[in-house]
C-alpha cells in the first residue's frame, strides 16, 4: 500500500501521523556556533511571524563549534537558546523536535568506557539524555524525539523500547529517526510492530542536489517512507550553503564558519556543474539559487519539509519568500538529470 502526502498547505501532514507541521522546518545547528543568542531570537521570532512552528534541534548543538570557527560550546547550548525563547511563546503553536544519540562532550569522560555512557541509544542515555532536554529546553515534553543515527552495540528492541515508555509517560509526543540505512529503518519498523511498541513516524535524511546519499535516499529509502506512512524531513537542503550561489566556480570562498569544511567535503568538478545548472534554472524562473534548491526538493512527493538552517532573519526570509514559487516539471528533470551521478545504479530498481 501506498500513503500519499496530506497538505494543508502551507501546513503538511507528517506521513500517517497526527503531526502537522510547516512546509519547511527551522533547524538550529547554528544556535551557539555560527549565530549567538540575539540572532537565534531573531531568527525564530521571524520563522514563526512567517507561520512556521516546527523547529529542529538536538541535544549535542553544537558540541563541534570550537573545532569548526566557533565559539567553546559543551553541547546543550541551541535547546538552552530554543527553552528561553519559548518561555515568550504559546508552547502549544510550537512543534518542538530534538534528537538523541550523539557524544556530549569527551571533556567529561576519563576512559572509552565512560565516554559509551555519555552517548548512544542504550536505555540508560535515552531516558537521562530526554530528561536533560525537557530541562534546557525549558518544557515537560518533546513533540518528536529522533534517534539521531544508528548505534550498532544496542539491540533496536533496547532502544524502541526506551522510546516507547518516555510516550506512554508523555515525555515525548510522536518519535522519528535519522540518518538510518533502509534496512535500519525496516529493522525497527518491523520490531515495534512485533513488540506492539511505539514506531518511528518520520525520517530526517540529509538529501540535496549534491547529497551523496541521494541514490541511497532514492532508490531505497524514500521507498520504505512512503509504502509505510513515514514523513521525511532532509536536512541540509541547501548543502551546508554551498547551494545559494555564493560558492562559485574559481571565485573566494565566502565569509562562513563551514566554507572550509564545505570546500573539503563538497567542491568537485561535478558538483560545479550541478550549481551551474541550479543558476540557471533558477534565473530563469526568477528565483535565488536556494529557493530553486528547496523548491527542488519540495517537488518531491515524498518529502515532507525540508528543514532549513539560517544564520540571520535575512537569510530566512530570502528562502522563505520562495516558497510559494514552483519548478515545473521539466526544471525538477534538468536537476534531476544534472545530479543524476550521485543516483547509483541497479538493474533492479523499482
Ligand atoms: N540529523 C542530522 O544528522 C543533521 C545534520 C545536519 C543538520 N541537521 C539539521 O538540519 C538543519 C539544517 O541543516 P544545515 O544548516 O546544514 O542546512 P542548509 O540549509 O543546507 O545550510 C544552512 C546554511 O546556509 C547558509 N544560508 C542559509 N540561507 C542562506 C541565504 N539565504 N543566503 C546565503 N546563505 C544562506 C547559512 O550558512 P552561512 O551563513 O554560514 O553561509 C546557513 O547556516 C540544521 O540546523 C539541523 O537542525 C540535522
Amino acid at each position: 500500500m501506498s500513503f500519499g502526502k496530506n497538505s494543508t498547505e502551507p501546513y503538511v501532514q507528517v506521513g500517517n501521523s497526527g503531526l502537522f507541521v510547516y512546509r519547511v522546518g527551522l533547524g538550529t545547528m547554528q544556535f551557539g556556533w555560527s549565530a549567538d543568542e540575539a540572532a537565534a531570537n531573531a531568527v525564530m521570532n521571524t520563522y514563526v511571524e512567517h507561520g512556521g512552528n516546527f523547529i529542529d534541534t538536538a541535544d549535542c548543538y553544537s558540541s563541534w563549534s570550537n573545532a569548526l570557527g566557533g565559539p567553546e560550546n559543551p553541547g546543550g547550548v541551541s535547546e538552552e537558546m530554543i527553552g528561553r525563547w519559548l518561555a515568550t511563546q504559546n508552547r502549544y503553536d510550537i512543534v518542538l523536535a530534538t534528537k538523541v544519540r550523539a557524544a556530549m562532550g569527551m571533556q567529561f569522560c576519563d576512559s572509552r568506557a565512560t565516554f559509551k555512557q555519555r552517548e548512544g541509544l542504550s536505555r540508560r542515555w535515552i531516558i537521562k539524555s530526554c530528561e536533560d532536554s525537557l530541562r534546557r529546553l525549558n518544557t515537560d515534553y518533546i513533540d518528536l524525539y529522533q534517534a539521531h543515527f544508528i548505534d550498532p552495540l544496542i539491540p533496536i528492541e533496547e532502544t524502541l523500547s526506551a522510546f516507547t515508555d518516555l510516550v506512554r509517560q508523555g515525555k515525548v509526543r510522536y518519535m522519528g529517526c535519522s540518518n538510518f540505512s533502509a534496512w535500519r529503518l525496516m529493522q525497527a519498523l518491523w520490531t515495534s510492530d512485533k513488540n506492539n511498541l511505539e514506531s518511528f513516524i518520520s525520517l530526517q535524511p540529509e538529501y540535496n542536489l549534491l547529497s551523496p546519499t541521494r541514490g541511497d535516499f532514492e532508490t531505497e529509502l524514500a521507498q520504505v517512507c512512503e509504502n509505510y506512512g513515514l514523513g521525511v524531513i532532509p536536512y541540509s537542503p541547501l548543502a551546508g550553503g554551498v547551494l545559494t550561489g555564493k560558492y562559485r566556480r574559481g571565485k573566494e570562498l565566502p565569509q562562513s564558519v563551514r566554507a572550509e569544511e564545505n570546500a573539503e567535503r563538497r567542491f568537485s568538478e561535478q558538483n560545479w556543474n550541478i550549481i551551474e545548472t541550479l543558476v540557471s534554472v533558477a534565473e530563469r524562473n526568477a528565483m535565488t539559487p536556494a529557493q530553486a534548491a528547496i523548491n527542488w526538493l519540495r517537488a518531491k512527493p515524498v518529502v515532507t519539509a525540508p528543514i532549513i538552517g539560517a544564520n540571520s532573519p535575512e537569510q530566512l526570509i530570502s528562502v522563505l519568500n520562495g516558497l510559494d514559487k514552483k519548478l515545473s516539471a521539466a526544471d525538477v528533470d534538468e536537476l534531476d538529470q544534472a545530479s543524476d551521478f550521485h543516483r547509483p545504479r541497479t538493474s533492479l530498481e523499482t
